[in-house]
């Protein structure tokens, strides 16, 4: 079906065979061919200008206009009534000289999303995710995570008074994710497989068990997952960066990151796209395997990574990210465990602190620089997805455990309650 006479604010449109539903059809799929879903809007019915100047005015207000997502309402759900927000975004954009130093960039600048409520960039596409879920009337919600989706989905379905089911895999889930989904109530199934089998027992789930499926093939979740760009323009008064880095796994945030710039652009909000830059594990690069063959082929595999936030080996929004990497003239590459955990390790000294996988940012720069893709003098963004407390466990094998310790290793050091042992200790660190 296509829309013919007025269209409405928001609908829905397949991306694969063009067929339209309306906002509030609850299918995670398109019902004709089985493709990804994707939202559009009506073009505002402001100028630029006057879109930007009541972004502005928001900025800092109380009640939900302070989030950092719904403040830019006009283009992310406009219809939206009464919104389940926490609320989220408003996450600070850093700068650390010895970063700099360590990528061989002029001025890096790193985009915390793990200040977000629970932790990571999730809460973004979460809070409209949960918004459109009380829209459509959804009984229970679901998702399958590697465990940022499950905590987040967890904390804003307890907002919601939504039951809330959660598929993460079996010993794939760093301890702060879990905890903080049993914490917040919801359902948690530890399931005997990995990411890829979660996603498809969760799709089977909302299919034949009528749960509103809130993975980010979901196509509100991109929307919210928009502001991560729309309010780093913000911050840099929309003079659009040269490079903006993410990490990429089931690549709902490229996709989002292109729409988000591909509308900004549409709407007269900036006048030329940054590119994007996805940077894999390369355990887990299908995506990245796909660029080296300009796309040819959808590759999967078996996914195998430190940074289990992204040990994905086919990932669900490859179609969208594969059109937001052509429509930026964007790049994808990978970096081993090895080059994350010593970018990690630089990002944690630097006093910032991140979770492995928002780490591969910093290693896909330092790459892009030394192969003369990126030049030091470019106006560089990397995107940090989580926070560093995420993962406990790894930090403390890094640091206490690994032997020979790793360059990075700050190991403890025991000792009796005895000052001069504290006095030893002060001089040869001193
Ligand atoms: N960084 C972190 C910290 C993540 O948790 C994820 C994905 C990504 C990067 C990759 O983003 O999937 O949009 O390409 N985590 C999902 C989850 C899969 O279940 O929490 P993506």
């Amino acid at each position: 079906m296509k829309f013919q006479t007025q269209r409405p604010a928001s609908w829905q449109a397949c991306i694969a065979c063009g067929n339209e539903v309306v906002e509030t059809d609850a299918r995670p799929r398109c019902g004709t061919c089985g493709g990804l879903l994707e939202v559009h809007h009506r073009p505002p019915e402001m100028t630029a200008a006057e879109l930007i100047q009541r972004f502005t005015e928001r900025r800092g207000q109380p009640g939900a206009t302070a989030s950092g997502v719904w403040r830019f309402r006009e283009i992310v759900l406009p219809s939206a009534d009464s919104v389940v927000s926490h609320p989220e975004g408003n996450t600070p954009l850093l700068h650390r000289v010895e970063l700099d130093r360590w990528a061989g960039v002029d001025h890096l600048l790193l985009k915390h999303e793990g200040h977000n409520p629970t932790g990571s960039f999730k809460d973004r596409g979460m809070t409209v995710g949960v918004t459109q879920a009380r829209r459509i009337g959804a009984s229970a919600v679901a998702c399958a995570s590697t465990g940022n989706t499950s905590a987040s989905l967890a904390a804003y379905a307890a907002q919601a008074g939504l039951p809330a089911l959660v598929l993460v895999p079996l010993d794939g889930v760093a301890t702060g994710k879990l905890a903080q989904s049993l914490a917040y109530g919801a359902r948690t199934l530890l399931v005997r497989g990995d990411f890829d089998d979660c996603l498809r027992l969760v799709e089977q789930a909302s299919d034949q068990l009528g749960v509103y499926l809130l993975n980010s093939i979901n196509p509100f979740r991109v929307e919210g997952q928009k502001t991560i760009v729309l309010e780093l323009l913000q911050q840099l008064s929309w003079s659009p960066p040269d490079w903006i880095v993410l990490p990429a796994g089931n690549l709902g945030n490229t996709a989002a990151f292109g729409k988000a710039l591909r509308e900004a652009r549409e709407w007269g909000l900036i006048s030329r796209l940054p590119r994007l830059a996805a940077v894999q594990a390369a355990g887990a690069a299908p995506f990245a395997r796909s660029f080296a063959d300009n796309f040819a082929q959808r590759h999967r595999v078996k996914a195998d990574t430190v940074a289990s936030a992204i040990r994905i080996g086919d990932p669900a929004s490859y179609d969208r990210a594969v059109r937001a990497i052509r429509e930026t003239d964007g790049l994808v590459l990978s970096s081993s465990d090895e080059e994350l955990l010593e970018a990690k390790a630089a990002i944690d000294a630097s006093g910032v602190g991140c979770e492995p996988a928002s780490a591969v940012t910093l290693a896909g720069i330092r790459r892009l620089v030394q192969e003369g893709k990126i030049r030091s003098s470019d106006q560089v963004v990397a995107i940090l997805t989580g926070h560093i407390l995420k993962d406990p466990g790894l930090l403390l094998r890094y640091h206490q455990e690994i032997d020979p310790p790793p360059p990075g290793a700050n190991r403890p050091i025991e000792i009796d309650a005895d000052l001069r042992q504290v006095e030893r200790v002060l001089k040869a660190t001193a």
